[in-house]
C-alpha cells in the first residue's frame, strides 16, 4: 500500500506492507548511503551489501555528539554531496541518528528510513522528528524534518527479541490512550502473541499508529500544540529511562503510570483507568512496578526540555483516548511520582 504525506516541511511516501527489495528502487546504490546499527548490520547486512555503509554501535548510549562526528567524517570520505540520500536501516535509534545526520551535514541532504523495530515502525520513524542526547539529557539535539520515504517490511520484526516488541507496543498503548479509546478496548481484548501470528492484524494495527501520528503532525509539525500529546508518558518516562537504564518503551509504560496518577489528582480522572492500563501494559510484557528515588527522578525531570519557569508541560488524560497538555508544578508531579513509589514497588 502506497501513500503520500504533504507536510509543510516536505513530503513523505509512505510504502506499507511492502518488501525490501523496493529499496533499490527507491534509493539508487550510486546516490545512497546506509546507516545501520551492528545488531540489524549482522542480521541484515547481506541485504545491503551492493550498499556503501556506514555501521554504528547498538544501544542508545550511542545516540551521541560523538557517534555523529564519527559518521560526517565516514560521510565526507565517502565523498557524499547535496544529492546524496542517507538510508537508515533500523529501530529509532537509527532512525534519530540518521535523520538528524541528514539535517546537518552540508545544511542538509535527503534521508529516509526503513524501521526494523516495531516502535520504530508505529512511531519513531513518522513525523520528521529526531535527536541525539547530551549525557543525561535526552534529545536535547535535535530538529524537525520529514524523511523522503519510510519502507515498511514486516519480515524484519521475525528477529525482534519479545522485550522489543512489548517496548513497541508501549508506543501502540499510548496512542490508544491519548486518541483511541477503541484501540484501548482492542489492545484490551487481544494479546501480543495475536499480533505476531496474524500479519494482518499487525498491518491494520501499524496502519493505524501511522494515521493517527500523521493526522497529528499535520495539524503540528513544529509541536506548538497537539503534537506535545504524543509525549504522553514521556516527562518522568525520559528520566527513568536515563536513572534506570530502562529501553524506551519501557521506561514510557511506567511515565504513562505516573501520568494516570497525575491525572486524577489533578483533572479528577476515574480511579477506574489505572487498573485497566496496567493490566494491558502487563497483558503486552511491560512491567509495571519499579524501585524509584523519587527526589533523583524530580532532579531528572527538571533537565526535561519541556520545562519552564516552576512548571513542566504535563501530558494527562480526562478520560480513556482524551489528553490535553497542562502546566503542572513540580511538587504536583513529585506527588504523583511518590503514589507510584509507594504502589508500584516491586
Ligand atoms: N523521533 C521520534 O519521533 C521518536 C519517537 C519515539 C522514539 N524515538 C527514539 O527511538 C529510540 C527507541 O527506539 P527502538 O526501541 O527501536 O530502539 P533501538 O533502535 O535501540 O532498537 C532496539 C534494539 O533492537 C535492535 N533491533 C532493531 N531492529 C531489529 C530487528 N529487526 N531484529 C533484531 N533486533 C533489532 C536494535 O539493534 C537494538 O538493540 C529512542 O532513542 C527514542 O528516543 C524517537
Amino acid at each position: 500500500m502506497r501513500f503520500s504525506v504533504s507536510f509543510p516541511g516536505g513530503d513523505t511516501e509512505y510504502y506499507l506492507q511492502s518488501g525490501y527489495s523496493q529499496l533499490l528502487q527507491l534509493a539508487p546504490v550510486a546516490h545512497s548511503i546506509i546507516v545501520t546499527d551492528t545488531n540489524v548490520h549482522r542480521l541484515y547486512g547481506h541485504l545491503f551489501s551492493e550498499y556503501r555503509i556506514l555501521i554504528i554501535e547498538a544501544g542508545e548510549k550511542h545516540k551521541t555528539w560523538e557517534t555523529i562526528q564519527l559518521l560526517a567524517e565516514k560521510l565526507a570520505a565517502f565523498e557524499a554531496h547535496k544529492r546524496t540520500r542517507l538510508v537508515g536501516i533500523g529501530g529509532g535509534m537509527v532512525t534519530d541518528i540518521t535523520g538528524f545526520l541528514a539535517s546537518v551535514y552540508m545544511r542538509g541532504i535527503a534521508c529516509s528510513f526503513v524501521p526494523t523495530s516495531l516502535l520504530a515502525m508505529v512511531d519513531a520513524a513518522i513525523g520528521g522528528k529526531n535527536g541525539i542526547n547530551i549525557g543525561p539529557y535526552k534529545n536535547m539535539l535535535g530538529n524537525i524534518r520529514q524523511p523522503g520515504f519510510i519502507l515498511y517490511d514486516l519480515s524484519f520484526l521475525e528477529s525482534l527479541q519479545e522485550k522489543e516488541w512489548s517496548n513497541g507496543f508501549a508506543e501502540v498503548i499510548k496512542y490508544a490512550c491519548i486518541g483511541d479509546a477503541g484501540l484501548l478496548e482492542e489492545l484490551s481484548a487481544s494479546t501480543l502473541t495475536a499480533y505476531k501470528i496474524r500479519p494482518e492484524k499487525l498491518n491494520g494495527l501499524i496502519h493505524r499508529c501511522v494515521q493517527q501520528k500523521n493526522t497529528i503532525v499535520l495539524a503540528d509539525e513544529q509541536e506548538n500544540g497537539i503534537r506535545k500529546l504524543l509525549n504522553f508518558g514521556h516527562t518522568t518516562g525520559h528520566a527513568f529511562e536515563t536513572l534506570y537504564h530502562l529501553q524506551h518503551g519501557q521506561a514510557v509504560a511506567f511515565g504513562m503510570i505516573v501520568a494516570l496518577i497525575a491525572s486524577e489528582a489533578i483533572l479528577g480522572v476515574s480511579r477506574e483507568l489505572r487498573p485497566q492500563l496496567v493490566s494491558i501494559l502487563e497483558q503486552y510484557g511491560l512491567q509495571s512496578r519499579l524501585r524509584i528515588d523519587v527526589e533523583k527522578v524530580i532532579d531528572a525531570v527538571k533537565r526535561d526540555k519541556k520545562r519552564k519557569e516552576g512548571t513542566i508541560d504535563f501530558i494527562l488524560l480526562q478520560e480513556a483516548g482524551k489528553a490535553i497538555v497542562e502546566p503542572v508544578t513540580f511538587d504536583q508531579v513529585r506527588s504523583a511520582l511518590q503514589i507510584f513509589a509507594d504502589e508500584y514497588r516491586p
